[in-house]
């Protein structure tokens, strides 16, 4: 068993605290959150046993605790931090997308890593992991050629309306390094870097807030032969699917994100569903993924390493596009 603390009380730390139950890998020992009546009532309200759950409200506790690895879902510019003092006590270490504000941070949690060679770090990006996403992959390969995507994924959030109500809420000010792109943004770019590799050239164009933060924006992603258009935001709706293209043929996704239907066209009238009906939990595979790389670290190596990468890639591709933008995050200046 792989016991587990987390940090952050909100909807995605029960969600994966049931996913790592479902795989029947992990056990949850310790939760921390900023006050202990927090952290009892997020516990009370779980629906795996209480009976060897701990609280705890600093990272000394929580790093004190029983736990071989932590679980981070906290506002994005509080992820490095955490992770490095995770890292450094030598645990594992699960971070929510994004992993880092910038390289900067990411390059200092690789040192870190260095440091502790033990130490695995996984980035939870969830829809990678999926059967679904495997099989857009596969049948990528039998593609005759590749003339890029457009992948989408725009939803309203539910945290706009504080936002027009005159708030800051964490998702959306660059205070957190949070806004469209560092949010919802990195699904479909985590889905490019897998699926197209590293593009030569990016370019960013944001609608912005009143605060400087982004609500939503187009991205394109220059490859030697094709772009990649990214499509998203929180500050409206997209009910568009994505789309790969290959010669005649096209891969059609309902949301690239949560990949409820992948379906091929052949371009002679005829399409066929790829897809394999998903999971009520989406994070069942990632939690499963990650437990198989740290039952088994040294025969799993190349699979870690592959996952690395493309977080690396990910991360320094965030930062790219920002910086085409003009986008500032005040984890930037941070020494
Ligand atoms: N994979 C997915 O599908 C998915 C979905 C949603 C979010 N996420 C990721 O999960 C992370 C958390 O997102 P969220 O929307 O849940 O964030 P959030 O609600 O703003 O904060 C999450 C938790 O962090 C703590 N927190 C909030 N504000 C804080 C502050 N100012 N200082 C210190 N701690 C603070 C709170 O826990 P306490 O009050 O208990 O300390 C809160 O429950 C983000 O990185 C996001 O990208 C992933």
């Amino acid at each position: 068993m792989i016991k587990f603390g987390v940090i952050g009380t909100n909807w995605i730390t029960e969600m994966f605290i049931e996913a790592a139950y479902q795989t029947s890998e992990y056990q949850l020992t310790t939760v921390y959150s900023r006050t202990e009546e927090r952290a009892q009532t997020f516990i009370d309200q779980l629906k795996v046993s209480h009976d060897t759950i701990t609280t705890a409200t600093t990272m000394s506790d929580l790093l004190a605790s029983d736990i071989d690895l932590v679980y981070i879902a906290s506002p994005n510019a509080l992820h490095y931090e955490q992770a490095k003092a995770v890292i450094t006590a030598g645990k594992h270490v699960i971070v929510e997308k994004p992993v880092a504000s910038n390289p900067t941070e990411f390059s200092d949690l690789q040192t870190a890593l260095a440091q502790h060679p033990d130490v695995l770090l996984f980035e939870a990006a969830r829809h990678v992991h999926q059967p679904n996403f495997k099989k857009i992959k596969e049948t990528m390969k039998t593609l005759p050629m590749l003339q890029g995507a457009t992948l989408v994924y725009q939803k309203y959030s539910s945290r706009f309306d504080a936002y027009l109500a005159g708030q800051e809420p964490n998702v959306l000010t660059r205070k957190f390094s949070a806004g469209a792109l560092y949010d919802l943004g990195v699904y479909p770019l985590y889905a490019a870097l897998d699926l197209f590799g590293t593009p030569q050239a990016v370019q960013y164009i944001p609608t912005l807030l009143r605060n400087g933060a982004d609500g939503k924006g187009t991205a394109i992603l220059v490859y030697p032969d094709y772009t990649v258009t990214l499509l998203f935001g929180k500050s409206a709706n997209s009910y568009l699917p994505s789309e790969i293209y290959g010669q005649k043929e096209t891969i059609s996704i309902s949301n690239i994100t949560e990949l409820e239907s992948v379906t091929y066209h052949d371009g002679n009238g005829n399409q066929k569903e790829i897809s394999t009906p998903v999971d009520d939990n989406p994070m069942i595979h990632e939690a499963q993924d990650f437990a198989n790389i740290i039952k088994d670290p040294n025969g799993q190596r190349e699979v870690y390493n592959n996952w690395f990468r493309l977080s690396q890639q990910v991360n320094q591709t965030l930062f790219d596009l920002r910086q085409s933008a003009g986008i500032e995050f005040p984890a930037d200046k941070r020494e």
